[in-house]
């Protein structure tokens, strides 16, 4: 099997039965938590906040990757952090300071990731790839689980790739929005390697088995 990595968006469990589905999660094949942050600014959806995360954090044994669709992100990084988050993610259309937002997220020790919006290009990237751990190009509006998957989004990827190479070979790319069985192959063929996926796992009969499908879709 490829080396991808899969990351089930807690967005689209079942809040009423979280532990359950935390748990399910970290007997299945999934390697990482995908945590959405929403402030209903940045985005127009209001998602949870620390204390959700941190019924999260008791149950989950594998990795939390934080993605913070949030206005202004510094002010509650510590606290993310505090809360066991191992991968930051912030917006690149949130941070006027970006070069200072990531300083200050390896400050505490944990990677650093930046998402692109749809109508972001990644050579905006350029003068700040060598210094971040993880892209997220969001393959929907952020805001929402459950929409559909926007075509552009490969080019954007192999655009990525090719600005990654020289410099940041172990960057990770990340996929956020409308992932499936269908598109999972061209996308680590594109050169993505982390595939986020919400509704596609947890509105599936069989998560676990959808989590499985989707390693299996790449190989
Ligand atoms: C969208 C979020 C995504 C979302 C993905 O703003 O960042 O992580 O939960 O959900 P699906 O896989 O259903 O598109
Ligand atoms: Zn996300």
């Amino acid at each position: 099997m490829k080396d991808i990595i899969v990351a089930p968006s807690v967005l689209a469990a079942d809040f009423g039965n979280l532990q359950r589905d935390i748990e399910m999660i970290n007997e299945s094949e999934a390697d990482w938590f995908h945590v959405d942050i929403m402030d209903g600014m940045f985005v127009p959806n209001i998602s949870f906040g620390m204390p959700v995360l941190e019924a999260i954090q008791k149950h989950a044994k594998k990795r939390l990757d934080v993605h913070l669709m949030i206005e202004n992100p510094d002010r509650y990084i510590k606290a993310f952090v505090d809360l066991g988050a191992e991968i930051i993610t912030v917006h690149y259309e949130a941070c006027t300071h970006l070069h200072r937002t990531i300083q200050l997220i390896h400050s505490y020790g944990v990677k650093a990731g930046v998402a692109l919006n749809p109508h972001t290009n990644v050579e905006l990237l350029k003068n700040i790839i060598s210094d971040i751990d993880l892209v997220c190009i969001m393959s929907v509006n952020p805001g929402f689980g459950g929409q559909s998957f926007i075509e552009n989004t490969y080019q954007k990827i192999k655009s990525l790739k090719e600005l990654s190479k020289e410099v940041n070979s172990n960057l990770y790319i990340e996929i956020d929005g409308g992932v499936t069985t269908d598109n999972a192959k061209k996308l680590t063929e594109a050169g993505a390697n982390v595939l986020v996926a919400g509704s596609f796992v947890f509105g599936a009969r069989d998560p676990k088995q959808a989590i499985i499908g989707l390693k299996e879709a790449v190989v």
